[in-house]
């Protein structure tokens, strides 16, 4: 069987079985091709919210999954593989946020998607990379605690300077730990190239970039650029899917370290086989951590649109 072959396959028992496939940027090129979205984490919330499928298959990570069941609580919704979570996701317990709330009484409470439903029930509203810097704007409070990623949290504050964000000490294990080394020895080598950084990465880092932005706004903007080469700040895939896209230009890894093994641990067979019925891990919640963590989402698509 070849790869077209399984896609062909996974595309006849998705519209078979209603089934709605969401991929995130960071999966690999052949899943991205038999998805019907694909994006970073706000895309996928807000198509996720609108498809009227009777199952939604998340091929990403856990908390992207489970922000499809708050969402349409009525669908199922599976996670391709079982195992692909997000660390960073997992950082902070509700016990101990909810202690740093009792200290920080008067500040609003903003989670990054990128935590566990339970922890969102206890947040006033969520952001994702792509849309931080927007909402923080539009919430009324001026003093923000901001879980869990202090990197994102130190970007948006550089550009809310009106608000007082205050930041705990959590992030992505993968775009922390590239360094002003490695951006160093990266333009050495490509010196024409313009560097393209997720906000994850550190403020060190993030300093020397030409533009910072989610996975779909670091994509949309190479594509939409006149220069034609460019250090790609952000998990490996995304060059990659780029190169595809713009043959025409030059995409290179600021670091080799931006290896994400949760994203990359789904395979097309694991599609199939959900799609087939015999694998696919359903998102459970109850309904109170449901209407509680909606609250949040919700308030993210209202300000974030
Ligand atoms: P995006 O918001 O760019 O999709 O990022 C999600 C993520 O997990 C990045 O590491
Ligand atoms: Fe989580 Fe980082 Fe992987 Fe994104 S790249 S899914 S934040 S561990």
């Amino acid at each position: 069987m070849t790869i077209r072959d399984v896609q062909e396959k996974i595309l006849k028992l998705k519209k078979e079985n209603d089934i709605c496939i969401l991929a995130h940027s960071y999966q690999a090129r052949e899943i991205l091709e038999v998805a019907d979205f694909t994006g970073d984490s706000y895309q996928l919330s807000v198509s996720a919210a609108k498809t009227n499928s009777k199952t939604v298959l998340m091929c990403g990570v856990r908390f992207m999954a489970e922000t499809v069941k708050i969402l349409s609580p009525e669908k199922t919704v599976l996670l391709a593989h079982p195992e692909a979570g997000c660390p960073m996701a997992e950082q902070m317990e509700k016990a101990l946020i909810s202690g740093v709330k009792k200290q920080f009484p008067d500040y609003a409470v903003v989670a990054y998607i990128n935590t566990t439903a339970e922890l969102k029930t206890i947040c006033d509203v969520c952001v994702t990379s792509s849309s931080a810097v927007r909402i923080i704007e539009k919430i009324e409070s001026d003093n923000i605690l901001f879980l869990p990623d202090c990197n994102l949290g130190a970007y948006v504050a550089s550009q809310v300077p009106s608000k007082n964000v205050k930041l705990l000490q959590g992030g992505c294990p993968i775009h922390a730990v590239v360094d002003v080394n490695d951006v160093k020895k990266a333009k050495t080598r490509y010196p024409n190239a313009l560097l393209l950084i997720h906000p994850e990465c550190t403020p060190e880092v993030v300093k020397h970039a030409d533009y910072v932005g989610s996975t779909s706004g670091i994509m949309d903007y190479a594509k939409n650029s006149d220069a034609k080469e460019f250090l790609i700040g952000t998990e490996l895939s995304i060059a990659e899917h780029l190169q595809y896209m713009c043959p025409d230009k030059r995409f290179y890894h600021l670091s080799q370290k931006l290896l994400c093994p949760n994203m990359r641990i789904t395979t097309l067979i694991d599609v199939l086989n959900c799609v087939e019925g015999v694998s696919g891990d359903e998102i459970i919640l109850d309904e109170q951590t449901i209407s509680q963590a909606k609250k949040c989402i919700n308030k993210m698509i209202e300000l974030g649109g």
